[in-house]
């Protein structure tokens, strides 16, 4: 078995919150190429998506392997360390923890691992995404696995006809449950369409029992009980022969729907596909973006990257994502571009209603036409 690892973590910005400066790839890449090199890694590829560092590995460990997760802990560390001497900022900003204890759940960095026997050819795709939540992936994963109109392969192949198992966690309630579409779309998409507190985990071929994407799981928030940043999630989708086409995968990117995440991690805006050379922020510290890495997995070794979305195919959504932002921004503080209260990241409001509770009065009874 192969398991293929991204994890990833913002250990500090360039500036602001924009990009990674090179100095920490040229860290992080030389600590990888030392894991190829002592056989703790097959491969890996060094990548980046606006302030944060991701580490694609592929492996023979497992997910979860606490090798491999203390590899990644230690490499965050030493691009820590480059990001302070730098005074890059926010530097280790997603190491929410003092000291590695076997996994990285709940420890800040995000992850996303499949584990997959290869088979004779593997493309897979490696999406990383900066200021957005890691439920962002829902609607596109929905499209991709679950509806025909994206995915012709669900009517077309007879290995797809069957549909997809959807596994979707409850990030409040930390529970989790299985969705099999076709039949249970409705009651999946009553959960999967809030974002902020459900999101798809995992999907999985009905008929090959082939998991086929994996996403990072996580809230930040939840875990650190305050702002600490964003999830900026990451995701491995499996593509052909049963699996949706490499280009029913990228599809749901050609509409630049709207996602949680951006400035202050409490906006929505629209999620902005780009190359890899402009998968970094700017306007009003977004819009979010998303990249997608095409390898081919061939014995272990990550064959790539192709930039996926440097193609002109996806142009028509870069020029609505930046009207979408245009319209978005004209709100200011209001939603539906600010998010809802109980979404916001930042605690002003918190602070403002203790410092506002005892100015409360009762409204006036109003005698109203109707009510006499
Ligand atoms: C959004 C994000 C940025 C920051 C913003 C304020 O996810 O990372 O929009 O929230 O730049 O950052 P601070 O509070 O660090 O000044
Ligand atoms: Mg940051
Ligand atoms: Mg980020």
């Amino acid at each position: 078995m192969t398991t293929l690892s991204i994890i990833k973590a913002d250990t500090g910005g360039f500036v602001g919150h924009s990009a990674v400066h090179p100095d920490l790839l040229a860290t992080a890449q030389e600590a990888v190429r030392r894991a190829v090199g002592d056989g703790l890694l097959l491969d890996a590829h060094v990548a980046s998506c606006g302030d944060d560092v991701s580490l694609i590995m592929t492996h023979e460990h497992g997910a979860d392997s606490e090798r491999v997760h203390s590899f990644a802990w230690d490499t965050f560390q030493q691009t820590t360390e480059v990001a302070k001497r730098l005074g890059l900022y926010g530097a280790g900003q997603d190491l929410l923890s003092d000291a590695f204890s076997g996994n990285l759940k709940g420890m800040g960095p995000g992850y996303a691992e499949l584990e997959f026997t290869e088979r004779p050819s593997e493309p897979v795709i490696c999406f990383l995404a900066d200021k957005t939540e890691p439920g962002a992936w829902n609607l596109a994963l929905y499209k991709m696995f679950a509806d025909p109109f994206n995915t012709a392969g669900l009517v077309i192949d007879e290995k797809m006809h069957a549909g997809f198992r959807f596994e979707v966690y409850d990030l409040f309630e930390e529970k989790r449950i299985t969705f099999d579409c076709p039949e249970e779309l409705y009651d999946m998409l009553m959960f999967i369409g809030a974002p902020a507190r459900y999101v798809v985990h995992a999907v999985q071929s009905r008929n090959l029992t082939e998991q086929a994407a994996a996403t990072s799981t996580q809230r930040l928030s939840l875990i650190a009980g305050k702002y600490v940043g964003k999830d900026d999630p990451v995701m491995i989708v499996r593509c052909q022969s049963g699996l949706p086409a490499v280009g029913e995968v990228l599809e749901p990117f050609s509409f630049p729907y709207t996602v949680g995440g951006a400035m202050r991690g409490s906006h929505h805006a629209p999620l902005l596909p780009v190359s890899i050379p402009d998968a970094h922020t700017a306007r009003f510290d977004g819009p979010p973006r998303v990249v997608a890495l095409g390898f081919q997995v061939t014995d272990g070794r990550l064959v790539g990257p192709r930039d996926m979305f440097a193609d002109p195919s996806f142009d028509s959504a870069r020029q609505q994502a930046n009207t979408a932002m245009d319209y978005l921004r004209r709100h200011g503080p209001f939603e539906p571009h600010r998010l809802p209260l109980e979404d916001l990241e930042y605690t002003t409001m918190r602070a403002l209603e203790a410092r506002i509770a005892q100015r409360w009065q009762p409204m006036p009874e109003v005698a109203t036409s109707l009510a006499r």
